[in-house]
């Protein structure tokens, strides 16, 4: 609910409650994939990626992406729960821990996003979609391979808990897998997982039940749900609304996270801001580099970018649910994150900003004028195979020449 009149509005640097564990400060390293575990080994790298935010002041990172099962990785280089880590994880929750933040896991399924001829398995979904990066066609899951996948979300929130991370955000957005049976573009299913909006959610709220139902509170859980999949005919805000409803009714939750988009059918609509069709076309295979440039257009569509560009379809949940909200998108100085502190969010989530600048909360706070440095290029999104990173923070100025030597 929108907070009454009145209500004092807590400082994004006080203390945060998430379930049952005390964040330092609100502000929450959003999940950009890092590209750093390859063949799904997690490395020193990621480590050091996550204990850079943790230095930088943030209440929490956000390890991005750990797939739930292997067909679930958007490629190969990626790790799935249920591969040995050689005690990795359990480091990398420890570094963070050391430098005062708490550690989230991302753990979901990519559906048709997932790419096949990679992982070498087919991509599923929940209808036979097209899966463009493997150049494939999703198979349809069958009643048994859900049964499977919310068991596999299961064991990954207890593999995160086992690795000592203090959160878990279950990815229900961008157009997988779960995001992919919520919309009614992409399900085309006629059994109870298809159809109605009951029946699209059905899937969502198995695997956020069975999550807690194993769980209960040992392990602080978000959700990160789409509100408009930016497509089309596909999900949309009056069903994100519903579906947040229900979520909290289950008792799935200890905070929501909405999102936008489609990394399937329209990915630039997650982040507003510039197309970089031609760097992105560069990291791919040649089969696919030409499918971009003959699509690339249509689907890398640019939308102007403005400051918490999803605070109005996120108020409309916000005013629908009492659960805590984090809010994401465009949060980049302190009047966009007091908008969200005065209208009731308990917490931001920041990615492009702290990707530029990790040490961007330190900065804030000791300078409430400060602004990122972020310029929604968006040219990080084609160096996530390669090590994901901003692209700026690598420019080093030129030395002015010298004059008189
Ligand atoms: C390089 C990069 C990688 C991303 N990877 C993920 C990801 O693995 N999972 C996810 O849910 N969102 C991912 N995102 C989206 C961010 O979590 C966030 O939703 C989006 O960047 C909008 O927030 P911002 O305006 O603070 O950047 C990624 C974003 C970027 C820039
Ligand atoms: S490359 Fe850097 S400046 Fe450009 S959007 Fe990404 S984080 Fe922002």
């Amino acid at each position: 609910m929108l907070p009454a009149p009145g209500t004092p509005v807590p400082d994004v640097f006080s203390p945060g409650k998430l379930g049952n564990v005390t964040l330092r400060n609100r502000i929450v390293k959003a999940a950009t994939f890092e590209g750093r575990c390859p063949g799904g080994r997690i490395t020193d790298e990621l480590i050091e990626f996550h204990a850079e935010y943790a230095r930088g002041g943030v209440g929490m990172t956000t390890v991005a992406y750990l797939a739930t099962s292997p067909e679930g990785r958007t490629d190969r280089h990626q790790y799935h729960w249920g591969m040995d880590d050689g005690g990795m994880l359990r480091k990398l929750t420890d570094a963070v821990h050391a430098e005062g933040a708490a550690v989230a896991a991302q753990v979901g399924h990519a559906g048709a996003v997932a790419n096949a001829a990679s992982n070498k398995m087919s991509a599923m979904g929940p209808s036979r979609i097209p899966a463009p990066t493997g150049m494939a066609i999703t198979k349809a899951c069958t009643e048994a391979d859900i049964d499977r996948i919310v068991a596999d979300h299961v064991r990954a929130a207890r593999g995160a808990h086992e690795a000592g991370f203090d959160a878990i955000e279950v990815h229900f957005g961008h157009n997988y897998l779960v995001s992919e049976f919520l919309s009614p573009k992409l399900n085309r299913r006629k059994d109870s997982y298809g159809g109605s909006l009951e029946n699209r959610a059905r899937f969502a709220r198995r695997i956020g039940r069975a999550i807690r139902d194993e769980m209960g509170d040992k392990i602080a859980v978000t959700i990160k749900l789409n509100m408009d999949d930016g497509v089309p005919g596909g999900f949309w805000v009056d069903e994100a609304v519903q579906v947040a409803r229900w979520l909290e009714q289950d008792g799935s939750a200890d905070a929501l996270v909405m999102t936008v988009g489609s990394s399937l059918l329209n990915p630039i609509y997650l982040f507003k801001g510039d197309a970089p069709l031609a760097e992105f076309a560069a990291t791919q295979p040649a089969p696919i580099k030409l499918g971009m440039k003959i699509v690339g257009p249509k689907m890398f569509k640019e939308y102007p970018y403005s400051d918490a560009y999803m605070f109005d379809d996120a108020r409309q949940i916000r005013e629908a649910v009492d659960l805590p909200m984090m809010l994401l998108g465009g949060i980049v100085d302190r009047p966009s994150i007091d908008k969200a502190m005065g209208s009731g969010f308990d917490f931001v989530a920041m990615g492009r900003a702290l990707l530029r600048e990790p040490d961007l909360p330190l900065k804030l706070q000791a300078d409430d004028r400060r602004r990122s440095l972020c310029n929604h290029c968006n040219r990080c999104m084609a160096t996530i195979y390669s090590g994901s990173r901003c692209v700026l923070r690598e420019y080093v100025p030129p030395i002015p020449a010298r004059s008189g030597s």
